[in-house]
């Protein structure tokens, strides 16, 4: 009898205990969506052109409003988040142009690569985080267009493409 109790009581603590850790991961993935919410609204809208991971937010310095002003001669540091999936990821070779009226032009990036050298990128809550200076090259035009950023891994795989509508001013 006394046997058989325990045998119950043991059940019920078990049946408590699942109960727990099915409340902990709700509440932990519901806080993970809440900070992905938080992020995609303190991030600038852009354009997913085909990202393996998926970006989480984007913030281009000094540009609040699109499209993004940029100043001719002027150099830019651009912030990514992404969620790697946990793979680690801490190579980025990025392949970034300007499109005017279909003609697409390369941007000079630095650092680029982004490796373990540079500090250029990191982990961060939800994924990784990289930054990067795009050089506004006098030789541009001065109208609206689009900047298209393209990041590769060592195997020339492209891992995030987003484009973001952008207006060159003198
Ligand atoms: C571009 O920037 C560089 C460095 O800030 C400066 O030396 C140069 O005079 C600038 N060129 C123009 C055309 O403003
Ligand atoms: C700026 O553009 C000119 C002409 O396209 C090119 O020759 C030059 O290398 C560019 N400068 C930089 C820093 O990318």
């Amino acid at each position: 009898m006394r046997g058989a109790l325990m045998d119950y009581y043991l059940k019920i603590l078990l049946v408590i205990c699942a109960a727990h850790e099915l409340a902990g991961g709700t509440i932990k993935s519901t806080r993970d969506a809440v900070y992905k919410k938080y992020l995609s609204l303190r991030s600038l809208p852009f354009e997913d052109c085909g990202s393996l991971y998926q970006v989480s937010y984007l913030d281009i310095e000094s540009c609040t409003t699109l499209p993004c002003s940029m100043a001719r001669n002027a150099t830019i540091k651009v912030t990514v988040r992404f969620d790697d999936n946990g793979n680690g990821v801490s190579f980025l070779k990025h392949e970034v142009r300007w499109v005017f009226n279909y003609i697409k032009t390369q941007a000079a990036i630095t650092p680029d690569p982004c490796d373990g050298d540079h500090g250029c990128i990191e982990s961060a809550s939800g994924g990784k985080a990289y930054w990067a200076n795009i050089f506004v090259n006098e030789t541009l035009p001065v109208m609206k267009g689009s900047m298209l950023w393209e990041s590769k891994d060592a195997n020339d795989q492209n891992l995030i493409c987003f484009q973001v509508p952008v207006v060159i001013t003198v």
